[in-house]
């Protein structure tokens, strides 16, 4: 997954503008950078993005690139932008081109020199010396996979865009227009914004714009301009790290939630409650953190009365019980986790009916959704899911309650604030663990899906191995890997007597059991009122956990190696 912003405006601007812009979609890949300008410049660099690199020159057209390498390692040949034999012609691309070793082969029988061992540069020697225009159709039959690219030509103060199943939107900003993977990139310059939709290509210049379809050929489309309101970026504050700002902001963003989930949201609330009462099955289909959060939700819709199942997005294509009595709710913060929206591809067409938690407005899931609710936790920017993981549980645990589940929420989010309490605690825990090699964390019940997110916060922040588990599972196997000073995280909520009978099997072979419980006993305390505030309390406590374990070890806590926080590609 890849980030681009291409930018067209009536009066010059500075190339470091442009990349000041490409940075507020750096979470979608931090490998290497680069910008091209419609005067022919082309600067590439491997690293994070630097906006300084590129210079105050004037420029009217630019296209950028943040990388995630997908095809070809990172170095500054195969950081984007990429040109065609002339280098006439520039391009960046967000996606996966599928078909391109056999396209590769052809390109280089017909004379083509590649300076790339990317899919990508595929792209621009295809446009080589033609009509763009005239090009998108066949591009489109030749060109499988998923892509989003904005084109150049050298001397052509205008952006060529076109998309096949990457994310891409035109905001529509004053002087001017910016074309990006989403509408981060120019938040802070509109709240106007025209979205792709499938096979669609662009022709965008200083003073207009125009859509086309691509469908065999190129037909006029007539767009709707959106308007869209999104949280104004705020900075780390004083905080250290973005992590650490978007734990603290757990309970304002909780409450917000709530707010807007009995006032502005009511009505697709009510929507998706009733989608859940006409369904005879509900399946949850979701990436990572929010692949947790499902297996939350499907325990509270249990407990009202409602089947419920959760899916791993990349499993999807193999879970068969989808039909027309099937509701499908895609959780997702960004919206544009490939595999979810690959999950989503087609199943309208059989009847199901799609409702979709997410974090980004107007993202890919939300708009292949009949229903969505937004769960209001501001824009995140570290790669680690923190409050949107809570805001997931909470949004539908909110549901669960108004379909049978008794439980009440401000009850729940009123006690978020006590965890702070621990977290001198939670520090000098985190000092003890540093050098481990493998942290098991287990959990039964609600506190089994937290157990894997505990697990999953501690390898992509931490670096270590952790494996969250069924509690009741680990006797039939894992148990052999307990040795003498093993860290074993226990989750142990008010009168769960079965885990505490785990705690004994592991302390008895030496394990260094760390109970997350309402009693301190040397562990962490955890003051809920209930299961739903005690998993996600633990949750908050095992991501301060991680992250002042990964501050111990000196990593780089909001991008961690090899990750993004978008993951665009299947
Ligand atoms: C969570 O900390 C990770 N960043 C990752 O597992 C993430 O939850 C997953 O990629 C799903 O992302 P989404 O919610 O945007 O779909």
């Amino acid at each position: 997954m890849c980030g681009i912003v291409g930018m067209v405006f009536k009066n010059p601007f500075s190339a470091r503008d442009a990349l000041t812009s490409l940075k507020r979609l750096e979470y979608r890949g931090y490998d290497s950078f680069g910008i091209a300008d419609s005067n022919g410049r082309i600067q590439k660099f491997v690293g994070e993005i630097d906006e300084t690199k590129a210079g105050d020159r004037l420029v009217n057209t630019t296209i950028t690139h943040t990388r995630w390498a997908t095809h070809g390692n990172v170095t500054e040949a195969n950081a984007h932008p990429h040109t065609d034999c002339t280098g006439s012609i520039a391009i960046v691309h967000n996606g996966i081109i599928s078909n391109f070793s056999e396209i590769r082969e052809e390109m280089k029988a017909e004379g083509h020199r590649f300076a790339s061992e990317t899919d990508s540069e595929l792209i621009a020697h295809f446009f080589e010396g033609k009509n763009i225009a005239d090009s998108i159709p066949p591009f489109f039959a030749k060109f499988k996979g998923e892509y989003a690219v904005l084109l150049i030509k050298k001397g052509e103060d205008a952006i060529y865009a076109f998309k096949r199943g990457s994310p891409l939107v035109l905001g529509i900003a004053q002087d001017g227009y910016v074309l990006a993977s989403d509408i981060y990139a120019f938040s802070d310059r509109t709240g106007n914004a025209v979205f792709f939709n499938e096979d669609e290509f662009a022709v965008v210049g200083k003073n207009g714009y125009e859509f086309y379809k691509v469908n065999g050929k190129l037909e006029p489309s007539e767009k709707q301009v959106t308007a869209f309101k999104w949280m104004a970026e705020e900075t780390k504050k004083d905080y250290e790290h973005y992590m650490m700002k978007e734990i603290k902001e757990i309970p304002e963003a909780s409450r917000r939630l709530l707010d807007s989930l009995e006032a502005e949201q009511r009505e697709s609330v009510e929507s998706i409650v009733s989608l859940v009462r006409n369904a005879k099955r509900i399946v949850f289909v979701a990436s990572g953190s929010s692949y947790h959060a499902s297996l939350l939700g499907i325990q509270f819709l249990r407990r009202a009365g409602v089947e419920a199942h959760a899916i791993v997005a990349s499993e999807f294509k193999n879970f068969t019980l989808i039909d027309e009595n099937t509701l499908v709710v895609a959780v997702s913060q960004s919206g544009e986790t490939m595999d979810v929206i690959e999950a989503l591809h087609g199943i309208k067409a059989r009847g199901v009916k799609i409702a979709s938690l997410v974090n980004v407005p107007y993202s890919t899931v939300q708009r292949m959704s009949h229903s969505h609710i937004n769960i209001c936790a501001g824009q995140e920017v570290a790669v680690a899911a923190t409050k949107t993981f809570v805001n997931q549980v909470l949004a539908m645990a909110y549901i669960a309650s108004l379909l049978g589940y008794a439980m009440d929420m401000r009850s729940v989010t009123g006690v978020f604030n006590s965890v702070f309490a621990q977290e001198a605690r939670i520090k000098d825990v985190a000092k003890t663990l540093a050098t481990a090699r493998d942290i098991y964390v287990l959990g039964r019940g609600f506190s089994y899906p937290v157990a894997r997110e505990i697990a999953l916060k501690l390898k992509e922040i931490t670096y270590i191995h952790a494996e969250g588990m069924m509690a009741g599972e680990l006797k039939h196997g894992t148990l052999s890997l307990i040795e003498q000073g093993t860290p074993v995280i226990c989750l142990a909520p008010k009168g769960d007597n079965d885990i505490m009978s785990t705690a004994h099997e592991v302390a008895g072979r030496g394990a260094n059991v760390i109970m997350f419980s309402d009693e301190a006993r040397g562990g962490i305390k955890i003051d809920s009122t209930g299961k739903v505030s005690f998993s996600v309390m633990a949750a908050m406590a095992g991501q301060l956990l991680t992250y002042y374990i990964a501050r111990e070890k000196g990593l780089p806590i909001d991008k961690p190696r090899n990750l993004a926080k978008s993951v665009t590609v299947k």
